[in-house]
């Protein structure tokens, strides 16, 4: 069935390698260049329970919110959704009941974008992740029922690894899984630019969603550097190594609705969006890309919310997660519409009417996501569940892929900025 797209992603792969050879100048020649195609990972079938579950597990929030204990509040199973929060003008289904399928909820399913990372000229598919700060890689150093099927990078095969002494690294999230080995340096290549002294995070160990999570080969981190979990000395992102030898200091994500995409590292593609980039200031100092968003609107409505958590822009998160009185406001505006434990969100029937939905992104800039691009899956035959989720009062916005998709997003690494337009196909910007 997709035969043609996985065809036009090998091709693309073998054109992309053919032209990073792994022995070429060890010196960045300032450039930009192309990822150019990343591809959503359709192995697993979308599933909006495991996509909330994810993102709560890797934000430590919802169900696995660290309680005073440092322990998570994890409840085993669907979901919970805290039932005194005031859902204006919508049904709230009792726990237990609800018309979704009983999902399990694994951390790792949902959709994903991979793309091709060359390391010590060995080819890696891995999923870049603006929402964390680690380049880990499945290996050979790990038990080998946790690299069934996968694609390892094998540390002891590559001519340019070198151990870092003493160094290891550890992801925790808040669901339990996780990932944690040693590291060492290595030659990275990404889409034909190397950065020699890359920090490679060498998994020993994976949680088990990660394991069955089959063609992903690990993460390449693209939030910032102090995130970064190595110990005892943080290591720098690929992005923070290469930036200063781009032509521009960004990079750019353009995530597509039909399973392609592309990031472009060190210029923008002006093709590829409408009208001029809107720049607004990130504060990094939560080592996220991380902005205001005091303002929402539903077919166009702007409604002012000065209380807002500030947002995050991160790949790496499948849904766009707001704030729980924003999630209900536009969940209000849809017939049907209801919080579903079963289905672990909000839920609506499949026919039912969606408005467009805004997020403002800085002071100045509203990213739309227009009604017909707003479900992320559906559950059962007559239930649908929404691309937009509460974040269950989680104090931070998570504007994940069901944003991306509509918008071009750079992301400047010098003056700490995101730029963002709406994608060529999409509605205009609005103004605000
Ligand atoms: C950051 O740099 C971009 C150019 O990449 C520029 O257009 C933008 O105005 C700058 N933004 C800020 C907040 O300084
Ligand atoms: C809910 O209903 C009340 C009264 O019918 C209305 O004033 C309010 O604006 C509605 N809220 C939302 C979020 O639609």
């Amino acid at each position: 069935m997709h035969s043609f797209s996985q065809l036009f992603f090998l091709v693309t792969l073998l054109t992309t390698l053919a032209t990073a050879a792994p022995h070429q100048k060890k010196n960045l020649a300032k450039r930009s260049f192309h990822v150019p195609l990343s591809v959503r990972n359709e192995k697993f079938e979308r599933n909006g329970a495991a996509a909330m579950a994810r993102a709560m597990g890797k934000y430590n929030m919802g169900p696995y919110a660290r309680n005073r204990n440092g322990v998570p509040d994890m409840v085993t199973g669907a979901m919970t959704v805290s039932e005194d929060i005031q859902r204006p003008n919508m049904t709230i289904n009792a726990a237990g009941g609800g018309d979704g399928k009983t999902q399990a909820v694994p951390a790792n399913q949902g959709a994903e974008f991979l793309s091709a990372v060359m390391i010590g000229g060995q080819m890696m598919t891995m999923d870049f992740d603006t929402g964390s700060s680690d380049l880990w890689v499945f290996s050979s150093e790990q038990p080998k029922q946790q690299t069934n099927q996968h694609t390892v990078y094998t540390p002891t095969k590559s001519q340019s690894f070198n151990r870092m002494q003493g160094a290891s690294w550890k992801i925790a999230y808040g669901d339990g899984s996780g990932a944690q080995g040693f590291v060492g340096t290595d030659e990275v290549n990404i889409g034909g630019a190397t950065v020699t002294n890359q920090a490679v995070e060498v998994a020993t160990s994976v949680a088990a969603s990660f394991t069955k999570d089959t063609m992903n080969g690990g993460l390449v981190g693209l939030a910032f550097s102090n995130l970064n979990t190595v110990k005892p000395n943080p290591q720098k992102t690929f992005f923070d190594n290469a930036m200063d030898n781009l032509d521009m200091p960004v990079f750019a994500a353009n995530l597509k609705n039909d399973n392609t995409g592309t990031y472009q590292f060190g210029n923008v593609d002006s093709s590829q969006f409408q009208g001029d980039l809107a720049f607004t200031d990130v504060d990094s100092s939560s080592g996220f890309w991380q902005i205001k968003s005091t303002k929402f609107a539903v077919n166009g409505k702007v409604t002012q919310n000065p209380k807002a958590a500030p947002a995050i822009a991160d790949t790496g998160t499948s849904l766009l997660l707001v704030d729980d009185n924003v999630a209900s406001a536009y969940y209000g505006n849809v017939k049907g519409a209801k919080v579903n434990n079963q289905a672990g969100g909000f839920t609506y029937p499949c026919n039912a009417d969606l408005p467009d939905f805004s997020v403002a992104m800085g002071d100045d800039y509203m990213a739309t996501v227009p009604g017909d691009q707003i479900t992320f899956a559906q559950v059962d035959r007559n239930t649908c569940f929404g691309g937009v989720q509460s974040n269950m009062g989680a104090g931070i916005q998570i504007y994940g892929d069901t944003m991306f998709k509509t918008q071009y997003i750079v992301f400047n690494g010098q003056n700490k900025s995101l730029g963002m337009a709406p994608k060529v196909g999409q509605p205009p910007a609005m103004k605000v």
